[in-house]
């Protein structure tokens, strides 16, 4: 680059930040000669910009004069305007302690308001910025914009300098259209690489077109100053504006503010409130960390995506692919800010338009849900505190005398010796590789416990885990000494293993696979991989001057500081810093640990439950809520929290039933485990010194309630199966909001005291104490109990349902024909037991279902085509019902032995079922019963009746 190109296009002096490459070495080599590359380039383009756009009046020599011009006119763009009304004003001093003379150094507008935003920086709510932007207020102008078939480009610059360090001053904005209902909008700097993401995002195969004819939506792009809208064409609905104004981009400040076409805003997260957001200058702060859920604060997990339902039914999704820590605030407008402090803005807008589209589009994005093992949906209990391998196998000896079916039985880090990941305490659990195979035996699961962070203090020699991985030198190091980063965990110090260095999966399958040869263990519970750490930072603390250690704004994390409860933002990884990567420790450890028990149980399905997620997770594990409390308010808080797991593509998800902290009470726990039973991940567990929760410690109504809880849970398992092939394959959500199923019922969007299964049942547990009934929203139709067949129409209206305390509600919606199959202590037992049909016939029209087999475990199962898809179809006028086999790949018995048929109409005469005529019963429910059949269900059925 010359001197003079410099000047010309007005490259910001700005040496690349030691955090910035995320390429190591020869790849900084590699970006550097892109640059300079795309530096020729660039001058190229604006050359020729200058020249076309200054028309026949150009002379020679004006060309310089015209792009200073231009330059300069972004930087008087500040006359102010500041007649905004409160719910328009977009926060222009963010952090505390706003002042009329530092709110006009800023060239913001200044109105105080009580409280002022500046002053409630620890709570979620920032109210009415006193400091606010005029209107117009960005300073990036648009130059050299190109259309070509598949994208648009465009330089945005800016002359003045923002109030934050290191601004941005040439941006390239790289708009794509990916498909007909997915756009990318990427602002980054063209010159100086930066941290981006890394994450596997399935980039289309071909790239659909710019703006065709086909794409349902379009973008406007507006020059000076810079703004976009992406608006859909039918109906000109803006899904995002961002004239709004507020636009920077600087080293450690990136901020973009956009108006939202409705108030209905759901997911950013992980964050505990209700469903649908409030806008109320709510701000969601997103930074993984170790706390118990409250709300208000940031949580284990990040995920920066949103969907809005629009005012007719449609629905948009946003994702913005950002990894540093960041506050997301929603405002009355209504509208959000997204305000990262690093990386790059890369979003992705998916345009539905059903809400279930949304979802399906953003996992096709990220990945879809993995495909779990059939007996991962069992019932689990857990617990911290088991004494030893005898206690933690009576669990699930006296679970099973109680007649309560369980599945897989947890041990957590009770098994190890001092806290350590793979050893176990000779003493107390000596015998758990016995334990692992009786349970086995018994044809249950085992699960352990995995911790990311390795003690450093055992002499050499002694623990592989740490000398092993001082020997690939892989652990995280403090940024100032290149030694590992020293914190505390369970087992004291500690250190922690660096997912992102090359040699990382090799080391996590050694290990795992080493520790599997001598435990047999069906799965990988990760923890604290926020990463928590009990030292704040580290145990020598964190670098005092480092910009990663004090950025000039600090989103409004729990603790105040970035490193509280974690270790050393400026720490350094791989492949950047934990600055930028702190957010993916989670979902890398949830890869590597399923990658390692596809090693060490080969072609087994891996089954990992994270703590700590980022979008992606879901294709390598599950999620449980962290360390709820023992409240009525948690069990609420439990259906938001798993509604959201499902729109962030996690739909194996669950909340520690009858509460993790706290010692739980009766009537408590007996309704959470009535809840939890429809969890999709459903297990009990509790902290060390609360007393035992698992069911039999309770009174026999608590148990009898809890086994017909998951009995009906057992009996139901075929479907839930079929949801979660149907999430693995098409990226359907598991469990749903009711809006998902009746978008056009404004009724449905606030709804998250009740929840869906699909698209066929309806859950609408007890939430409070001393109740027996609950007020539920029927969306309009006709339900059937699941449990008695009576039928609650609906014209879409509240109804109160008595619900006995040995009860769950759980409706079948008209027109689903679901399989069930006979439930038994185990899914080993019950998947040997016949099947059943529900069928719930529509008065008019067709009733239909479908139904997905395979050996529950084999991770080939649909790559190699080992299973099973039956559909089916019922009509009421037609009276009948039939299957057809739509793929055959399982050839087990698969024996249908009962049929259930709702709202039949009047008794019919005779009933035959594959020609052969058969006794029933029928109820004044109009519910017709057949048992003792033994119907091949891999081959075609015909019920018929008359
Ligand atoms: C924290 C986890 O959230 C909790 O579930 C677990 O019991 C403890 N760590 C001990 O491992």
């Amino acid at each position: 680059m010359t001197k003079d190109t410099e000047t010309l296009i007005r490259l910001p002096k700005r040496k690349q930040s030691s955090h910035d490459c995320l390429i190591k070495n020869s790849g900084c080599l590699w970006l550097s000669l892109t640059s300079v590359f795309t530096i020729v380039l660039i001058a190229c383009f604006t050359l020729l910009w200058v020249y076309i756009s200054s028309g026949p009046s150009r002379d020679p020599g004006s060309i310089v004069q015209r792009l200073f011009f231009r330059v300069k006119a972004a930087g008087t763009n500040v006359k102010q305007e500041c007649a905004i009304t409160d719910e328009r004003k977009f926060d222009c001093h963010p952090e505390v302690g706003a002042t009329k003379s530092i709110c006009a150094s800023r060239g913001c507008c200044w109105k105080p308001t009580t409280p002022s935003a500046s002053n409630l920086n620890s709570v979620s709510s920032v109210g009415v910025p006193s400091c606010f932007y005029p209107l117009n207020y960005t300073e990036y102008h648009v130059g050299n914009i190109s259309r070509t078939s598949d994208k648009i480009t465009a330089f945005l610059s800016r002359n003045t300098s923002s109030y934050y360090k290191e601004d941005v001053k040439l941006l390239k904005l790289v708009v794509t259209y990916e498909s007909s209902y997915r756009i990318h909008i990427k602002i980054y700097d063209p010159l100086h690489p930066r941290y981006e993401v890394p994450v596997e995002i399935n980039k289309p195969a071909k790239i659909f077109g710019s703006s065709s004819a086909a794409s349902s939506f379009d973008i406007k792009i507006t020059e000076s100053p810079f703004s976009f809208q992406v608006y859909r064409k039918d109906g000109h609905v803006k899904l995002l504006d961002t004239s709004v104004g507020g636009f920077i981009f600087a080293d450690q400040f990136l901020q973009l503010s956009t108006l939202l076409p409705s108030r209905y805003v759901y997911g950013l997260g992980e964050h505990r409130a209700t469903l649908l957001h409030s806008l109320n200058w709510t701000r969601v702060t997103l930074w993984n960390k170790d706390r118990p859920p409250v709300e208000h604060s940031n949580l284990y997990g990040s995920h920066p995506f949103y969907l809005v339902m629009e005012e007719d039914g449609r629905s948009h999704g946003v994702f913005l692919l950002n990894s540093n820590a960041m506050d997301v605030i929603l405002q009355h407008a209504p509208a959000i800010t997204w305000r990262a402090i690093g990386g790059i803005l890369d979003f992705y807008i998916f345009t539905g338009p059903s809400p279930a589209n949304v979802i399906s589009q953003y996992t096709e994005l990220i990945g879809r849900p993995f495909m779990p093992p059939y007996w991962s949906l069992g019932f689990h209990i857990c617990r911290y505190g088991y004494k030893s391998v005898n206690q933690t196998l009576d669990v699930a000896l006296r679970t099973h005398a109680a007649g309560i079916p369980q599945d897989v039985q947890w041990d957590d880090l009770d098994y190890s010796y001092g806290w350590m990941d793979f050893t176990y305490d000779a003493e107390r659990f000596g015998d758990v590789p016995g334990l692992a195979r009786t349970l086995h035996d018994m044809g249950m699961h085992y699960m352990m416990i995995f911790d990311p962070g390795l003690s450093n203090s055992q002499p050499i020699g002694s623990y592989l885990p740490y000398d092993y991985g001082m020997e690939l030198d892989l652990f995280i190091k403090d940024n100032v000494t290149g030694k590992p980063l020293v914190g505390k965990v369970w087992p004291g110090t500690t250190v922690w293993v660096d997912w992102t260095h090359p040699k990382a999966q090799k080391y996590w399958t050694t290990l795992v696979t080493g520790f599997h040869n001598q435990v047999e263990f069906d799965g990988m519970w990760v923890d604290m991989n926020e990463p928590s750490n009990m030292v704040n930072g580290a145990v020598d603390g964190c670098p005092k001057n480092s910009s990663l250690e004090n950025p000039p704004y600090v989103p409004a994390v729990h603790g105040g500081s970035l490193k509280f409860f974690t270790i050393c933002p400026s720490s350094t990884q791989y492949t950047s810093s934990h600055y930028n990567l702190h957010n993916l420790y989670g979902l890398m450890m949830t890869k590597m640990s399923h990658n390692a028990l596809l090693n060490a149980r080969p072609n087994q399905r891996p089954f990992v439950i994270s703590r700590s997620t980022y979008p992606g997770q879901g294709r390598y594990g599950g999620h449980w809520t962290g360390d709820n409390a023992a409240t009525w308010h948690d069990l609420y808080a439990s259906i938001p929290g798993i509604l959201n797991f499902n729109l962030f593509g996690i739909p194996m998800v669950g909340a520690d039933i009858c509460g993790f902290r706290m010692n739980t009470t009766e009537p408590l726990c007996q309704r959470w485990y009535q809840l939890g039973a429809f969890y999709t991940f459903s297990r009990s567990h509790q902290e060390r010194d609360t007393n035992s929760h698992d069911p039999t410690m309770f009174s026999k109504t608590l148990i009898d309630s809890t086994r017909k809880a998951y009995l009906l849970r057992y009996s139901l398992l075929p479907h839930l199966y079929t949801l979660f092939y149907n999430s693995h394959t098409r990226g359907e959500t598991v469990l749903r909001p009711l809006f998902f199923e009746y978008p056009k019922d404004k009724n449905t969007y606030g709804i998250d005291q009740q929840f869906m299964w699909g698209k066929c049942f309806l859950i609408s547990p007890v939430l409070s104490e001393n109740t027996t009934e609950v007020q539920g929203y029927f969306p309009k139709g006709s339900w059937y109990d699941i449990q008695t067949g009576s039928q609650q129409k609906s014209n879409g209206q509240y109804v109160t349902i008595a619900t006995p305390l040995d009860k769950i509600n759980v409706h079948l919606r008209e027109g689903c024909v679901i399989v069930t199959q006979t439930p038994n202590l185990t899914t080993t037992m019950s998947r040997k037991n016949k099947f059943g049909l529900v069928v719930a016939l529509l008065d008019d029209g067709k009733s239909e279902g479908e139904l997905y087999a395979d050996d529950g475990k084999s991770a080939d199962s649909i790559q190699k085509s080992k299973y099973n898809r039956i559909l089916f179809s019922a009509s009421k006028k037609d009276r009948q019902i039939t299957s057809a086999v739509d793929h055959l790949g399982y050839h087990e018995d698969m024996v249908l032995g009962n049929l259930t048929i709702f709202n039949i109409g009047t008794k019919p005469s005779q009933l035959t079922v594959n020609g052969v005529l058969c006794n029933f019963t029928f109820s004044q429910n109009q519910v017709i019963n057949v048992e003792g059949l033994t119907a091949d269900l891999k081959k075609r059925l015909t019920v018929k009746w008359t």
